[in-house]
């Protein structure tokens, strides 16, 4: 059986963890998949009165009886994910029952995050990435480069603390004329062995072999669903380089973060918002930088998960989004937040970029051609009607199913799914494939 995917369609936020958790409770599936990132995902999932907010573990761990895998192509901080297990343990969730690590998965380490601080004050080009500090970057440096990475397995080896001892030695020379950046406790080669033979007692029941564990599942014809973190247009090789993440973000990343093979991934569904936001630095033509931004940004509460950041807003980028559809072999939209835009008087779509006057509806390659981007709009009137309790698509109003057709003509996608709320009964089920 095909696997099913959701992939972020933006620059990230764009409430997948909600999508994950409703077709894990819809679509039999058996087994959820984090194949990238890291600690520097936030995903959010409101369930009745409660809201859980998850940064390593899948959205998958909120529906009973499905087991959740994180997979070689993730970066794990080992005391984070400890953190977001107890809590989800006190709330009455078997996390160990239902969670499987990859022995494979890169760790990020303290000396990491002072690297992170280092790179991202922006001295090396001049403009800071505006990372979520999580040593995200590094830690996937380390692991291209090799000779410094440690990886899960390598906590069980019995050679952990002179491994330590090594990475800490090579870190000192290298961070040398950083010191502005580091703690002397992110260094303490034995502090840190302490601490992370700790972590490593207590994750053990849950680190194994995922990759065998899931070409097992694909030959049993389990039914995995795979949670992709961040969005598209942060991909490391596909996104808007360098103010990117350090993973494949986008659909191409699948296979080579679960190890599981192009055969076995089906159907793709991409996450957009009705409007767009962005955390960080970097380009974003159809930014807001006026009142109807600020609106957004209150009306959706707009502010990061992991990093409390207010988020940059602005319109729908229906170039950047058709780009991203047909980059991940997107075969239905779940369009969020109708519930936001249903507010505005007036609602924008970017139907085309203009580029030193030329008019393209092509997502230009290099940053700099974003930069000079002009948006070109289409206008819409505004509905003004609350959508929260709208269940189907013939009971939204004539200005939302326009704005929703409209969106699905420019980006070329069907769309298979609306959000108009946070909550999970909160959704417009467009596709028969999901009812
Ligand atoms: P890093 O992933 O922490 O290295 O940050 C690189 C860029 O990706 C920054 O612009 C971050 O704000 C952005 N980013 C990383 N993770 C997320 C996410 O989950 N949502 C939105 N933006 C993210």
């Amino acid at each position: 059986m095909p696997g099913t995917c959701v992939i972020g369609l933006q620059w990230g936020d764009e409430a997948k963890g909600k999508l994950v958790d409703l077709l894990a409770d819809r679509k039999n599936v058996e087994i959820v998949v984090r194949y990238q990132g890291g600690a520097n995902a936030g995903h959010t999932v409101v369930i009745g009165d409660d809201t859980y907010k998850l940064h390593h573990i899948p959205s998958g761990i909120l529906t009973d009886g499905v087991m959740n895998v994180i997979a070689p192509g993730v970066v794990m901080h080992p005391g984070t994910i400890l953190e977001e297990i107890d809590g989800l343990v006190q709330r009455g969730i078997d996390v160990p029952g239902q969670l499987l690590i990859s022995d494979r998965v890169h760790l990020v380490f303290p000396w990491h995050i002072a690297e992170d601080r280092a790179v991202n004050a922006g001295e090396v080009i001049g403009e800071s990435i505006g990372t979520t500090l999580r040593g995200i970057g590094p830690c996937y440096r380390d692991k291209y480069g090799r000779m410094t990475a440690i990886r899960m397995g390598d906590l069980y080896s019995g050679n952990l603390a002179e491994r330590i001892e090594q990475v800490v030695q090579w870190k000192r020379k290298t961070l040398a004329g950083f010191s502005e950046f580091v703690e002397e406790s992110e260094l303490d080669a034995e502090a840190i062995f302490a601490e992370y033979q700790d972590y490593a007692k207590r994750l053990e029941p849950m680190v194994g072999d995922t990759t065998e564990y899931l070409l097992n599942a694909t030959d049993s014809g389990r039914n995995l669903l795979f949670e992709g973190a961040q969005g598209s247009l942060l991909d490391i090789d596909h996104g808007t380089f360098p103010f990117v993440t350090s993973s494949n973000s986008s659909g191409v990343g699948i296979s080579g973060g679960s190890g599981v093979p192009a055969k076995w991934i089906g159907r793709v569904y991409g996450v957009a918002k009705a409007y767009t936001t962005r955390v960080g630095g970097g380009p974003f033509p159809t930014e807001l930088h006026d009142e109807v931004g600020k609106t957004i940004r209150n009306l959706g509460n707009e502010y990061g998960t992991t990093t409390g950041r207010p988020r940059r807003c602005g319109w729908f980028d229906g170039v950047a989004v058709r780009y991203t559809v047909r980059l991940g072999g997107i075969h239905g939209l779940a369009v969020m937040m109708m519930d936001v835009i249903s507010q505005l008087p007036e609602i924008k779509i970017c139907v085309a970029y203009e580029i030193d006057g030329e008019r393209t509806g092509c997502f230009p390659s290099q940053v700099d051609d974003l930069r000079r981007v002009q948006p070109i709009y289409e206008t819409l009137p505004g509905w003004e009607q609350d959508v929260s309790g709208v269940r189907t698509m013939e009971e939204l109003p004539d200005g939302a199913r326009r704005f929703l057709d409209r969106v699905s003509e420019i980006v070329g996608c069907p769309v298979a799914i609306v959000s108009v709320g946070p909550d999970r009964a909160q959704t417009i089920i467009a596709d028969d494939l999901l009812r």
